[in-house]
Protein backbone atom coordinates (compact mmCIF):
# COMPACT_ATOMS: atom_id res chain seq x y z
CA UNK A 1 0.00 0.00 0.00
CA UNK A 2 0.95 3.27 -1.10
CA UNK A 3 0.34 6.08 1.76
CA UNK A 4 0.52 9.81 0.79
CA UNK A 5 2.59 10.82 4.02
CA UNK A 6 2.29 14.51 3.27
CA UNK A 7 -0.62 15.23 6.10
CA UNK A 8 -1.06 18.84 4.60
CA UNK A 9 -1.86 17.79 0.78
CA UNK A 10 -5.02 17.77 -0.77
CA UNK A 11 -5.24 13.38 -0.81
CA UNK A 12 -4.68 13.46 2.95
CA UNK A 13 -7.25 15.88 3.53
CA UNK A 14 -9.70 14.34 1.53
CA UNK A 15 -9.19 10.85 3.05
CA UNK A 16 -7.09 10.81 6.22
CA UNK A 17 -8.26 7.53 7.63
CA UNK A 18 -5.94 5.13 5.68
CA UNK A 19 -3.31 7.15 6.09
CA UNK A 20 -3.53 7.70 9.88
CA UNK A 21 -4.47 3.57 10.13
CA UNK A 22 -1.19 3.09 8.54
CA UNK A 23 0.91 5.61 10.50
CA UNK A 24 -1.10 4.13 13.82
CA UNK A 25 0.23 0.48 12.67
CA UNK A 26 3.70 0.96 10.87
CA UNK A 27 5.00 4.39 12.76
CA UNK A 28 2.85 5.68 15.76
CA UNK A 29 5.69 8.11 16.72
CA UNK A 30 5.84 10.04 13.33
CA UNK A 31 8.47 12.37 12.61
CA UNK A 32 6.69 14.50 9.52
CA UNK A 33 8.97 16.06 6.92
CA UNK A 34 7.46 19.70 8.36
CA UNK A 35 9.75 18.93 11.20
CA UNK A 36 6.76 17.88 13.85
CA UNK A 37 6.27 14.40 15.57
CA UNK A 38 2.74 12.89 15.33
CA UNK A 39 1.09 10.36 17.51
CA UNK A 40 -1.48 8.50 16.53
CA UNK A 41 -2.12 5.52 18.98
CA UNK A 42 -4.73 5.94 22.03
CA UNK A 43 -2.29 5.21 24.57
CA UNK A 44 0.56 7.57 23.46
CA UNK A 45 -1.82 10.49 22.70
CA UNK A 46 -3.73 9.97 26.16
CA UNK A 47 -0.18 9.46 27.74
CA UNK A 48 1.35 12.43 25.90
CA UNK A 49 -1.95 14.58 27.49
CA UNK A 50 -0.84 14.44 30.89
CA UNK A 51 2.86 14.38 30.40
CA UNK A 52 4.44 17.68 32.20
CA UNK A 53 7.55 17.07 29.93
CA UNK A 54 5.22 18.02 27.47
CA UNK A 55 4.81 21.69 27.32
CA UNK A 56 1.73 24.23 26.39
CA UNK A 57 3.77 27.34 26.45
CA UNK A 58 5.60 27.87 23.54
CA UNK A 59 7.16 30.85 24.68
CA UNK A 60 9.67 28.25 26.27
CA UNK A 61 11.25 26.85 23.35
CA UNK A 62 14.19 30.03 23.65
CA UNK A 63 15.23 29.36 26.51
CA UNK A 64 15.60 25.85 25.72
CA UNK A 65 19.74 24.27 25.16
CA UNK A 66 20.22 24.24 21.26
CA UNK A 67 17.27 26.55 20.34
CA UNK A 68 17.78 29.74 19.19
CA UNK A 69 17.69 32.75 20.93
CA UNK A 70 14.32 34.78 20.66
CA UNK A 71 14.56 37.83 19.79
CA UNK A 72 13.18 40.50 21.06
CA UNK A 73 9.27 41.42 19.48
CA UNK A 74 8.77 44.32 17.74
CA UNK A 75 6.72 46.28 19.92
CA UNK A 76 5.39 48.64 17.45
CA UNK A 77 4.26 45.96 14.83
CA UNK A 78 0.34 45.47 15.78
CA UNK A 79 0.68 41.60 14.64
CA UNK A 80 3.64 40.86 17.01
CA UNK A 81 1.83 42.60 19.69
CA UNK A 82 -1.15 40.46 19.22
CA UNK A 83 1.09 37.50 18.80
CA UNK A 84 2.21 38.29 22.32
CA UNK A 85 -0.68 38.80 23.77
CA UNK A 86 -2.43 35.54 22.52
CA UNK A 87 0.70 33.69 23.99
CA UNK A 88 -0.88 34.74 27.36
CA UNK A 89 -3.93 32.67 26.98
CA UNK A 90 -3.91 30.34 29.90
CA UNK A 91 -4.11 26.91 27.28
CA UNK A 92 -0.80 28.59 26.13
CA UNK A 93 0.85 27.63 29.77
CA UNK A 94 2.02 25.38 32.12
CA UNK A 95 1.37 25.77 35.80
CA UNK A 96 1.41 27.54 37.60
CA UNK A 97 -0.07 30.50 35.59
CA UNK A 98 -2.35 27.94 33.79
CA UNK A 99 -3.46 27.00 36.93
CA UNK A 100 -4.39 30.17 38.70
CA UNK A 101 -6.27 31.58 35.00
CA UNK A 102 -7.89 28.28 34.59
CA UNK A 103 -9.61 28.52 37.96
CA UNK A 104 -10.98 31.64 37.36
CA UNK A 105 -12.34 30.74 33.80
CA UNK A 106 -13.65 27.89 35.16
CA UNK A 107 -16.32 28.86 37.28
CA UNK A 108 -18.21 29.98 34.35
CA UNK A 109 -18.19 26.65 32.72
CA UNK A 110 -19.03 24.19 35.48
CA UNK A 111 -21.88 21.51 34.94
CA UNK A 112 -24.07 23.70 36.84
CA UNK A 113 -23.39 26.96 35.26
CA UNK A 114 -24.22 25.82 31.93
CA UNK A 115 -26.82 23.60 32.59
CA UNK A 116 -28.54 27.57 33.42
CA UNK A 117 -28.43 27.89 29.86
CA UNK A 118 -30.37 24.83 28.51
CA UNK A 119 -33.91 26.80 28.86
CA UNK A 120 -31.72 29.32 26.51
CA UNK A 121 -29.89 27.05 24.12
CA UNK A 122 -33.59 24.96 23.73
CA UNK A 123 -35.56 28.16 22.87
CA UNK A 124 -32.30 29.52 20.16
CA UNK A 125 -32.90 26.11 18.75
CA UNK A 126 -36.24 26.01 18.54
CA UNK A 127 -36.47 29.62 16.93
CA UNK A 128 -34.17 28.59 14.00
CA UNK A 129 -35.84 25.35 13.62
CA UNK A 130 -39.53 27.53 13.39
CA UNK A 131 -37.69 29.55 10.45
CA UNK A 132 -36.35 26.08 9.06
CA UNK A 133 -39.93 24.48 8.88
CA UNK A 134 -41.59 27.52 7.59
CA UNK A 135 -39.34 27.40 4.53
CA UNK A 136 -39.50 23.93 4.56
CA UNK A 137 -35.41 23.46 4.43
CA UNK A 138 -32.16 24.80 5.95
CA UNK A 139 -28.92 24.73 6.45
CA UNK A 140 -27.71 23.41 9.15
CA UNK A 141 -24.08 24.83 8.94
CA UNK A 142 -25.17 28.41 8.94
CA UNK A 143 -29.11 28.76 9.84
CA UNK A 144 -28.55 26.09 12.83
CA UNK A 145 -25.16 25.01 13.75
CA UNK A 146 -23.49 28.74 13.78
CA UNK A 147 -26.38 30.90 15.07
CA UNK A 148 -26.63 28.89 18.27
CA UNK A 149 -23.01 28.21 19.24
CA UNK A 150 -22.14 31.87 18.45
CA UNK A 151 -25.22 33.25 19.94
CA UNK A 152 -24.75 31.35 23.13
CA UNK A 153 -20.76 31.93 23.09
CA UNK A 154 -21.25 35.74 22.86
CA UNK A 155 -23.88 35.78 25.47
CA UNK A 156 -21.91 33.44 28.12
CA UNK A 157 -18.84 35.72 27.50
CA UNK A 158 -20.76 39.64 26.73
CA UNK A 159 -19.32 39.67 23.59
CA UNK A 160 -21.52 41.08 21.45
CA UNK A 161 -22.70 39.24 18.63
CA UNK A 162 -23.70 41.75 16.17
CA UNK A 163 -20.12 41.35 14.68
CA UNK A 164 -20.51 37.36 14.53
CA UNK A 165 -20.06 37.15 10.63
CA UNK A 166 -16.96 39.13 10.73
CA UNK A 167 -15.65 37.00 13.48
CA UNK A 168 -16.80 33.80 11.40
CA UNK A 169 -14.63 34.84 8.55
CA UNK A 170 -11.82 35.98 10.80
CA UNK A 171 -11.50 32.84 12.77
CA UNK A 172 -10.93 30.44 9.30
CA UNK A 173 -8.25 32.93 8.42
CA UNK A 174 -6.13 33.09 11.72
CA UNK A 175 -6.54 28.92 11.74
CA UNK A 176 -4.42 29.35 8.39
CA UNK A 177 -1.56 31.27 10.61
CA UNK A 178 -0.90 27.51 11.98
CA UNK A 179 -0.91 25.88 7.89
CA UNK A 180 2.66 25.40 7.16
CA UNK A 181 0.93 25.08 3.42
CA UNK A 182 -0.50 28.60 3.73
CA UNK A 183 0.23 31.31 1.35
CA UNK A 184 1.87 34.81 1.88
CA UNK A 185 -1.61 36.48 0.78
CA UNK A 186 -3.36 33.96 3.50
CA UNK A 187 -1.09 34.79 6.22
CA UNK A 188 -1.58 38.37 5.55
CA UNK A 189 -5.07 37.99 6.07
CA UNK A 190 -4.60 35.95 9.04
CA UNK A 191 -2.47 38.44 11.22
CA UNK A 192 -4.99 41.12 9.91
CA UNK A 193 -7.57 39.38 11.07
CA UNK A 194 -5.81 38.51 14.86
CA UNK A 195 -5.36 41.96 15.41
CA UNK A 196 -8.88 42.87 14.21
CA UNK A 197 -10.26 40.26 16.75
CA UNK A 198 -8.04 41.23 19.88
CA UNK A 199 -8.96 45.37 19.22
CA UNK A 200 -12.71 44.14 19.24
CA UNK A 201 -12.15 42.39 22.26
CA UNK A 202 -10.22 45.05 23.98
CA UNK A 203 -13.00 47.38 23.18
CA UNK A 204 -15.46 45.25 25.17
CA UNK A 205 -13.16 45.17 28.00
CA UNK A 206 -12.53 48.34 28.29
CA UNK A 207 -16.33 49.02 27.94
CA UNK A 208 -17.37 46.41 30.47
CA UNK A 209 -14.51 48.31 33.35
CA UNK A 210 -16.81 51.38 33.15
CA UNK A 211 -20.38 49.88 32.97
CA UNK A 212 -20.34 46.24 34.49
CA UNK A 213 -22.80 43.29 33.92
CA UNK A 214 -23.46 40.17 34.13
CA UNK A 215 -20.82 38.33 32.31
CA UNK A 216 -17.53 36.71 31.96
CA UNK A 217 -15.72 39.52 30.77
CA UNK A 218 -16.94 41.74 33.56
CA UNK A 219 -16.19 38.70 36.04
CA UNK A 220 -12.63 38.65 34.64
CA UNK A 221 -12.17 42.68 34.89
CA UNK A 222 -13.24 42.75 38.63
CA UNK A 223 -11.10 39.82 39.36
CA UNK A 224 -8.21 42.08 38.33
CA UNK A 225 -9.34 44.68 39.90
CA UNK A 226 -9.73 42.61 43.10
CA UNK A 227 -6.99 40.74 43.38
CA UNK A 228 -4.25 41.72 40.93
CA UNK A 229 -4.49 37.93 39.40
CA UNK A 230 -5.02 38.57 35.92
CA UNK A 231 -3.36 41.01 33.37
CA UNK A 232 -5.03 42.33 31.33
CA UNK A 233 -2.82 40.69 28.44
CA UNK A 234 -4.66 37.23 30.19
CA UNK A 235 -8.23 38.83 30.21
CA UNK A 236 -7.93 39.23 26.18
CA UNK A 237 -6.88 36.58 25.50
CA UNK A 238 -8.57 33.96 27.46
CA UNK A 239 -11.61 35.81 25.84
CA UNK A 240 -10.39 35.65 22.21
CA UNK A 241 -9.11 31.92 22.80
CA UNK A 242 -12.83 30.82 24.54
CA UNK A 243 -14.64 33.02 21.90
CA UNK A 244 -12.41 31.33 19.13
CA UNK A 245 -13.74 27.49 21.09
CA UNK A 246 -17.03 28.32 21.16
CA UNK A 247 -17.43 29.60 17.97
CA UNK A 248 -15.95 26.87 16.02
CA UNK A 249 -15.31 23.57 17.70
CA UNK A 250 -19.45 23.33 19.29
CA UNK A 251 -20.31 24.50 15.28
CA UNK A 252 -18.41 21.86 13.50
CA UNK A 253 -19.63 19.03 15.98
CA UNK A 254 -23.49 20.22 15.67
CA UNK A 255 -22.69 20.37 11.71
CA UNK A 256 -21.02 16.91 11.64
CA UNK A 257 -23.73 14.76 14.29
CA UNK A 258 -26.57 15.77 12.03
CA UNK A 259 -24.48 14.69 9.11
CA UNK A 260 -23.26 11.43 10.23
CA UNK A 261 -26.33 10.48 11.29
CA UNK A 262 -27.77 11.88 8.04
CA UNK A 263 -25.47 8.99 6.44
CA UNK A 264 -26.19 6.30 8.54
CA UNK A 265 -30.06 5.90 8.32
CA UNK A 266 -30.11 3.03 10.63
CA UNK A 267 -28.24 4.86 13.42
CA UNK A 268 -30.71 7.72 12.87
CA UNK A 269 -33.96 5.20 12.75
CA UNK A 270 -32.78 3.97 15.86
CA UNK A 271 -31.85 7.48 17.97
CA UNK A 272 -35.80 8.82 16.71
CA UNK A 273 -37.05 4.78 17.90
CA UNK A 274 -34.94 5.12 21.57
CA UNK A 275 -34.34 9.26 22.34
CA UNK A 276 -32.56 8.10 25.78
CA UNK A 277 -29.49 7.22 23.05
CA UNK A 278 -29.09 10.60 22.36
CA UNK A 279 -26.22 11.12 25.22
CA UNK A 280 -24.25 8.22 23.88
CA UNK A 281 -25.03 8.88 20.27
CA UNK A 282 -22.92 12.81 21.12
CA UNK A 283 -20.06 10.90 22.72
CA UNK A 284 -20.31 8.74 19.27
CA UNK A 285 -19.82 11.88 17.37
CA UNK A 286 -17.08 13.15 19.41
CA UNK A 287 -15.74 9.85 18.70
CA UNK A 288 -15.78 9.38 15.23
CA UNK A 289 -16.21 13.03 13.41
CA UNK A 290 -14.51 13.54 10.92
CA UNK A 291 -11.03 11.79 11.84
CA UNK A 292 -8.67 14.86 10.36
CA UNK A 293 -8.08 16.74 14.07
CA UNK A 294 -4.19 15.64 14.07
CA UNK A 295 -3.27 19.38 13.50
CA UNK A 296 -4.79 20.77 16.50
CA UNK A 297 -3.57 19.83 19.50
CA UNK A 298 0.29 20.58 19.70
CA UNK A 299 3.10 20.04 22.72
CA UNK A 300 6.52 21.40 23.01
CA UNK A 301 8.65 18.94 23.99
CA UNK A 302 10.71 20.42 27.04
CA UNK A 303 13.21 17.52 26.86
CA UNK A 304 14.17 14.34 25.17
CA UNK A 305 11.26 12.06 25.11
CA UNK A 306 11.89 8.21 23.80
CA UNK A 307 8.87 6.64 22.67
CA UNK A 308 9.02 3.28 21.00
CA UNK A 309 12.48 3.23 19.81
CA UNK A 310 12.35 6.96 18.74
CA UNK A 311 13.68 10.07 20.85
CA UNK A 312 11.56 12.80 20.78
CA UNK A 313 14.42 15.99 20.88
CA UNK A 314 14.09 18.72 23.37
CA UNK A 315 12.41 22.05 21.15
CA UNK A 316 10.61 19.77 18.76
CA UNK A 317 6.98 19.88 18.29
CA UNK A 318 5.02 17.07 19.03
CA UNK A 319 0.88 17.15 17.33
CA UNK A 320 -1.64 15.05 19.45
CA UNK A 321 -3.20 12.93 17.10
CA UNK A 322 -6.49 12.93 18.69
CA UNK A 323 -8.29 11.52 15.67
CA UNK A 324 -6.22 8.63 14.73
CA UNK A 325 -6.52 7.76 18.67
CA UNK A 326 -10.06 7.68 18.87
CA UNK A 327 -10.19 5.30 15.84
CA UNK A 328 -7.26 2.87 16.90
CA UNK A 329 -8.65 -0.80 17.12
CA UNK A 330 -6.96 -1.62 20.77
CA UNK A 331 -9.31 0.70 22.00
CA UNK A 332 -13.07 0.26 20.03
CA UNK A 333 -14.25 -2.63 17.82
CA UNK A 334 -14.20 -2.11 14.35
CA UNK A 335 -13.48 1.84 14.70
CA UNK A 336 -14.30 2.51 11.43
CA UNK A 337 -18.14 2.57 12.28
CA UNK A 338 -20.48 4.84 13.41
CA UNK A 339 -22.12 2.98 16.37
CA UNK A 340 -24.35 4.95 18.59
CA UNK A 341 -24.79 2.50 21.25
CA UNK A 342 -21.17 1.69 22.20
CA UNK A 343 -20.36 1.39 25.75
CA UNK A 344 -19.32 4.49 26.72
CA UNK A 345 -15.67 4.61 26.34
CA UNK A 346 -14.03 7.88 26.84
CA UNK A 347 -12.57 9.03 23.52
CA UNK A 348 -9.53 12.13 23.21
CA UNK A 349 -12.09 14.52 21.58
CA UNK A 350 -12.00 16.80 24.39
CA UNK A 351 -8.11 15.99 25.72
CA UNK A 352 -7.09 14.55 29.43
CA UNK A 353 -5.39 16.21 32.21
CA UNK A 354 -5.16 19.32 33.39
CA UNK A 355 -6.00 21.09 29.91
CA UNK A 356 -8.99 19.04 29.56
CA UNK A 357 -11.42 21.18 27.27
CA UNK A 358 -13.57 23.61 29.65
CA UNK A 359 -16.24 24.13 27.15
CA UNK A 360 -17.26 20.51 27.03
CA UNK A 361 -20.59 20.73 29.57
CA UNK A 362 -21.19 23.39 26.99
CA UNK A 363 -20.32 21.77 23.72
CA UNK A 364 -22.46 18.25 24.58
CA UNK A 365 -25.38 20.13 25.84
CA UNK A 366 -25.84 22.42 22.87
CA UNK A 367 -25.48 19.40 20.48
CA UNK A 368 -27.35 17.31 22.01
CA UNK A 369 -30.17 19.88 22.33
CA UNK A 370 -29.53 20.71 18.46
CA UNK A 371 -29.95 17.31 17.75
CA UNK A 372 -32.64 16.60 20.24
CA UNK A 373 -34.96 19.12 19.22
CA UNK A 374 -34.30 18.61 15.63
CA UNK A 375 -35.37 14.88 15.64
CA UNK A 376 -38.28 15.63 17.67
CA UNK A 377 -39.47 18.60 15.73
CA UNK A 378 -38.71 17.16 12.41
CA UNK A 379 -40.49 13.94 11.18
CA UNK A 380 -38.45 14.38 7.62
CA UNK A 381 -35.21 14.97 7.66
CA UNK A 382 -32.96 14.46 4.27
CA UNK A 383 -30.42 15.78 2.86
CA UNK A 384 -30.82 18.31 0.06
CA UNK A 385 -28.21 18.13 -2.55
CA UNK A 386 -24.63 18.09 -1.80
CA UNK A 387 -22.76 18.84 1.04
CA UNK A 388 -20.18 21.90 0.72
CA UNK A 389 -16.85 21.90 2.58
CA UNK A 390 -14.02 23.88 2.84
CA UNK A 391 -11.60 22.62 0.06
CA UNK A 392 -8.61 22.47 2.18
CA UNK A 393 -10.49 21.01 5.13
CA UNK A 394 -13.14 18.20 4.92
CA UNK A 395 -14.21 18.91 8.32
CA UNK A 396 -15.18 22.27 7.91
CA UNK A 397 -18.60 22.33 6.13
CA UNK A 398 -19.66 25.27 4.79
CA UNK A 399 -23.07 24.03 3.96
CA UNK A 400 -25.61 20.93 4.95
CA UNK A 401 -28.67 21.85 3.31
CA UNK A 402 -31.71 19.72 4.67
CA UNK A 403 -35.34 19.23 3.36
CA UNK A 404 -37.52 19.21 6.80
CA UNK A 405 -41.24 19.40 7.54
CA UNK A 406 -42.95 18.20 10.73
CA UNK A 407 -44.83 15.20 8.95
C1 LIG B 1 -17.18 19.95 20.45
C2 LIG B 1 -16.56 21.04 20.70
C3 LIG B 1 -15.18 21.12 21.31
C4 LIG B 1 -14.08 20.31 21.13
C5 LIG B 1 -13.96 19.08 20.24
C6 LIG B 1 -13.03 20.86 21.96
C7 LIG B 1 -11.77 20.28 22.07
C8 LIG B 1 -10.80 20.69 22.97
C9 LIG B 1 -9.53 20.01 23.22
C10 LIG B 1 -9.04 18.78 22.50
C11 LIG B 1 -8.89 20.70 24.18
C12 LIG B 1 -7.51 20.36 24.80
C13 LIG B 1 -6.43 21.21 24.20
C14 LIG B 1 -5.08 20.91 24.78
O1 LIG B 1 -4.92 19.96 25.54
O2 LIG B 1 -4.14 21.65 24.45
C15 LIG B 1 -9.71 21.83 24.52
C16 LIG B 1 -9.36 22.79 25.43
C17 LIG B 1 -10.08 23.93 25.62
N1 LIG B 1 -11.36 24.19 25.15
FE1 LIG B 1 -12.46 23.03 23.97
N2 LIG B 1 -13.49 21.97 22.59
C18 LIG B 1 -14.80 22.15 22.24
C19 LIG B 1 -15.66 23.15 22.68
C20 LIG B 1 -15.27 24.18 23.47
C21 LIG B 1 -16.12 25.29 23.90
C22 LIG B 1 -17.60 25.42 23.58
C23 LIG B 1 -15.33 26.11 24.65
C24 LIG B 1 -15.67 27.39 25.37
C25 LIG B 1 -16.72 28.12 25.21
C26 LIG B 1 -14.00 25.52 24.70
C27 LIG B 1 -12.92 26.08 25.36
C28 LIG B 1 -11.72 25.45 25.57
C29 LIG B 1 -10.63 26.04 26.33
C30 LIG B 1 -10.60 27.41 26.95
C31 LIG B 1 -9.60 25.08 26.35
C32 LIG B 1 -8.23 25.21 27.04
C33 LIG B 1 -8.32 24.66 28.43
C34 LIG B 1 -7.00 24.71 29.15
O3 LIG B 1 -5.94 24.89 28.54
O4 LIG B 1 -7.02 24.55 30.38
N3 LIG B 1 -14.01 24.37 23.99
N4 LIG B 1 -10.87 21.78 23.80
Amino acid sequence: MTVPLDLHSREFQEDPAPTLAWLRDHDPVHRSHYGYWLLTRYDDVAAAFRDPRLSSEWSKKGSLPGMPARTAPDATDPFTRAQQVVLHSFNMKDPPAHTRIRQLVQQAFTRAAVDEQRPRITQLVDELLDAGLAAGSLDVVTELAFPLTITIASEMLGIPSDARDEFRASFEATERLGDPTATTEQRMVGREALVWQLAFIADVVEQRRRQPQADLVTALVQAEEHGETLTNDEILAALLTLYTAGGTTTERMVSSGILLLLQHPEQLALLRAQPELLGSAVTEILRFHHPNQQTSTARLALEPIELRGKVIEAGHTVRLGTGAANRDPERWPEPDHFVITRPELVSLSFGQGIHYCIGAPLARLQTQIAIGRLLERCATLRLAGEVRHDPRRMDRYERIQVIVSEQ
